[in-house]
């Protein structure tokens, strides 16, 4: 989040243009009724769209962030009870992880993933966050800077008014990046380098808009998907391609290892996943407690033979379903290489024949 008191004048309309970009993106040609807000603060954004009866969904890396942006939903949900907004402590790079929060993936609605004020060009990890975006399967917004050298130096002028010190701006390949002593990594990346990453990840070519003079945005649509096919419905064909699964789960109280069973368990329609392998969703017929741990042993084979990957886990949330199943959602520990690079390979393979 940023301090009002710092932003030099070119970087004010460059933010303030940011609502028009949005209002531009939401009313031409598409019919996006959700935003996500990736680095969301306080939740910039939530009001624009709540004013517009959008759906908000706001994500951020740090908590006190995101408690400050629900205390703010709260406050405007205490005057308009309609508000459809929510706001998560997720990274840029787990950010399909918010498929798991069903009061923001429940309704069928036509998202976009938008990232504010350079977030895109200043996450920890490009290609987490690349893979993230591809296993969401949303549309997704940048806004960031040109990488000419006048838009660079609007740009590290304001980074020094932030107190950053020692800054320099070196141009690359990818994109004009400017650094600093106290571990600021900001890229402006080249529509050349977006264009291929995104290409590579199931996006078209970006829509490009410049705007405020030293902006610049680009609107990749996730084409893998036919656009009139919706969340909900992609993950059901998700999980009709792993039927065949079939899933042993011990539980195990940890406390006591003699309550530990062996539970072999009905999968009742599914795995989901968050590609990024930190949780698992997993469909169940039969209730468990929030707080166990769950060993599991996966098997692609239908006779549950084959080599089948170890997980460990913590049920972190229990979705009781309309139809008496159980969604869990389970946090995975200490996956070990060789498992987490089996569960991808796993779940690529389920991806490609959904
Ligand atoms: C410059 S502020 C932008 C805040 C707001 N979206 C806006 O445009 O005013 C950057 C925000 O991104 C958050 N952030 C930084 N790295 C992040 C990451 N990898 N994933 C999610 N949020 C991140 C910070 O905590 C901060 O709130």
């Amino acid at each position: 989040m940023f301090d009002r008191s710092v932003l030099t004048d070119a970087i004010r309309i460059y933010l303030d243009a940011e609502n028009d970009l949005l209002s531009k993106t939401f009313t031409d040609e598409h019919s996006y009724n959700h935003l996500i807000e990736v680095g969301c603060g306080y939740g910039r954004f939530m009001k624009w769209a709540g004013d517009r009866k959008y759906d908000y969904s706001g994500i951020d890396i740090v908590d006190w962030f995101v408690d400050l942006a629900q205390a703010r939903i709260d406050s405007h949900q205490a005057t308009d009870s309609q508000l459809n907004c929510h706001v998560y402590n997720l990274s840029a790079e787990s950010i399909a992880e918010i498929a798991f929060e069903r009061e923001a993936f429940d309704t069928i609605s036509s998202k976009i993933v938008f990232f504010p004020f350079n977030c895109f060009g200043n996450t920890n990890s490009l290609s987490a966050t690349i893979e993230s975006l591809r296993d969401l399967g949303c549309d997704v917004l940048i806004s960031t800077f040109k990488t000419d050298d006048s838009s660079s130096m609007i740009r590290k002028e304001y980074y020094g008014k932030c107190g950053y010190t020692n800054l320099v701006l070196s141009k690359h390949d990818n994109g004009a990046l400017i650094t600093s002593d106290e571990g600021l990594v900001s890229y402006a990346y080249e529509l050349d380098f977006l264009q291929q990453l995104f290409r590579e990840n199931g996006f078209e070519d970006p829509a490009v808009t410049d705007f405020a003079s030293i902006g610049r945005a680009f609107h990749f649509k996730f084409k893998t998907r036919p656009r009139d096919v919706q969340p909900e419905r992609r993950s059901f064909r998700r999980q009709n391609a792993i039927r065949s699964l079939k899933l042993m789960v011990f539980e195990d109280t940890s406390s006591d290892d003699s309550k530990s069973q062996l539970m072999p368990m009905h999968v009742m329609d599914s795995i989901t996943k968050d590609f990024s392998l930190n949780s698992l969703r997993i469909t169940v017929n039969k209730p468990f407690a929030a707080g166990n741990i769950l060993k599991m042993d996966l098997s692609s084979e239908k006779s549950g033979k084959g080599k089948p990957i170890h997980l460990v886990g913590q049920i972190t949330k229990i979705v009781v379903l309309n139809d008496g199943n159980f969604d869990l959602i389970i946090k995975l520990f200490n996956l070990s290489d060789d498992s987490r690079k089996q569960l991808r390979s796993f779940l690529n393979n389920l991806r490609t024949k959904s």
